[in-house]
């Protein structure tokens, strides 16, 4: 049976992975699928919300009853995030987003031949979009971010986010393990969710559709 215990909520998704241009044909990115994000912006639709997938290079698709809102760069990503997110009261920011991007994108092609043995390039960091819409909070929104760490200790990476949600001032964090054989681009995958207090409000283990109902349900219950 479905419950429709998320209707009058918006929701804005992030999901999927950025890509930084290099020069017209190259960037540089990340394994995230988009494929947990995409799971939250369709359970959180079948359960009443009106949604909204802000999508970064997704590799699976995009649910038919959400707005979808394709970018590619991070900094694409922030104007749209900032765009978006003052008419939703919920934000989950699934996407993986580089943290820095080329600091001069070339406007031809990079040649082999122009450029030795050696290629050097120079990143720029990327602004923190999480930080910054925590910053630019309207009343009563609720703010989750998601930490994919690789530590292998359990009790490593648990303190890793619990830094880790001080330092960005979400509501909640949603930590998930990724490596060569855990996370991204994966169907089945472990998550805990923490609070700002460091306290952990949810544990889920599954695939990624009823680990984002879990989500949901922290998401519904707010801060
Ligand atoms: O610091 P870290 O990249 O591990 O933080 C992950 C969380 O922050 C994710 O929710 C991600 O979407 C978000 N993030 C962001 N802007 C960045 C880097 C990460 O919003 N430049």
């Amino acid at each position: 049976e479905l419950e429709r215990d998320l209707v009058g909520r918006d929701i804005l998704v992030t999901a999927g992975g950025t890509r930084e241009p290099i020069d017209p044909v190259r960037f540089l990115g990340n394994r995230s699928s988009g494929r947990q994000g995409v799971a939250l912006a369709a359970r959180a639709a079948e359960r009443g919300a009106d949604v909204t997938l802000l999508a970064a290079n997704i590799e699976v698709p995009a649910p038919a009853n959400v707005n979808v809102v394709r970018v590619s760069s991070a900094e694409q990503l922030a104007a749209a995030c900032a765009e978006l997110a003052p008419r939703h009261d919920t934000i989950i920011m699934a996407a993986a987003v580089a943290d820095f991007r080329p600091e001069h994108v070339q406007t031809g092609k990079i040649k082999k031949e122009a450029t030795g043995e050696e290629l050097t390039l120079t990143f720029k960091k990327n602004p923190d979009i999480l930080r910054n819409m925590v910053a630019a909070r309207v009343d009563g929104q609720t703010i989750i971010g998601f930490a994919a760490e690789t530590e292998e200790d359990d009790q490593a990476r648990l303190e890793l986010a619990r830094a880790k949600v001080k330092r960005k001032g979400c509501d909640f964090l949603v930590l998930n393990r990724v490596g060569w054989n855990h996370g991204f681009g994966r169907e089945e995958t472990e998550v805990q969710v923490l609070k700002l207090s460091g306290e952990v409000v949810k544990e889920a283990v599954g695939d990624k559709m009823s680990v984002a109902d879990a989500i949901l349900d922290v998401a519904r219950e707010r801060a």
